[in-house]
């Protein structure tokens, strides 16, 4: 089974073959997904709002990251593993962006590194991608800067579009590997793809990039309350536990767990 490198997500663009993409938080999911063929999993800092706890990916921190990360990475056998950076570990500047990517790098046995921002964090990118850890970019709607952006709003309308162009080549210049367009009009998604060298991976972005990824608790229909509409819901993994919870808690209560054949004579 030939591990996943950069290349072959540069050679999927060339060939025209969809790459795709899921995150993962843990070795359960990291292992079936790999499995399955999926060719990267993101460790995103959307652990925040899916397993830690927390509202939105701003509290996430390096430390809460890196175990989540390395139970991914020692997961998996094929698939091509991405620790995302979370908010304050790398805007300070190129140094701390590459302080940061070689602690995922060396406490986690991640292959790449994310990090959100283009012209911004260009120079971020410049300085890892120096030491040989490869990059993933991140533009269009950036959870971490949600405040600044004034809330989930769909980037690259408009007059954003300009931007957006200006954000996918400053990363494709600073040598990012690939890059994600989250959260903008397909036909923003579609020209920012064929401007460009590198793959795109879309979330949210339609039909005419060069990937896909999803959250996978979203994807497998765990999570509760609003799901934005580019969402497809492959399961329904929160229906089915709650069902076997109560089958449970059920055969508790009336003494038919444990039958005989459980018990040790
Ligand atoms: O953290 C995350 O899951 C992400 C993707 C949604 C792009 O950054
Ligand atoms: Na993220």
């Amino acid at each position: 089974l030939k591990k996943v490198r950069t290349r072959h997500f540069q050679s999927a663009k060339e060939n025209g073959i969809k790459i795709t993409g899921l995150t993962s938080y843990d070795q359960l999911s990291a292992a079936i997904f790999d499995k399955a063929g999926i060719d990267f999993l993101l460790v995103g800092d959307s652990a925040g709002n899916n397993v830690l706890g927390f509202d939105t990916t701003l509290p996430v921190t390096i430390d809460e990251l890196i175990p989540l990360t390395r139970a991914v990475a020692g997961a998996v056998s094929r698939a091509f593993v991405v620790a995302d950076m979370p908010f304050g570990s790398y805007e300070s500047g190129p140094e701390e962006a590459l302080h940061t990517a070689f602690r995922f790098m060396k406490e986690t046995h991640a292959h790449a590194v994310k990090l959100e921002g283009g012209a911004r964090s260009a120079e971020q990118i410049r300085r890892i991608v120096s030491a040989g850890i490869p990059v993933m970019a991140h533009i269009g709607f950036t959870p971490q800067s949600e405040h600044g952006l004034g809330g989930h709003i769909i980037q690259g309308r408009g007059e954003g579009l300009q931007q957006l162009l200006a954000d996918a080549h400053a990363v494709e210049d600073a040598g990012a590997f690939s890059v994600v367009l989250e959260m903008v009009p397909a036909s923003a998604a579609a020209q920012v793809t064929r401007e460009l060298r590198i793959p795109t991976i879309g979330v949210g972005a339609g039909p005419d990039v060069d990937g896909q990824l999803m959250v996978w608790t979203d994807w497998a229909g765990f999570t509760t309350g609003r799901i934005p509409k580019f969402v497809k819901q492959y399961a329904n993994l929160s229906g089915i536990l709650s069902d076997a919870v109560d089958a449970y808690r059920a055969d508790v209560a009336n003494g038919a767990y444990p039958a005989p054949e459980h018990n040790y004579e």
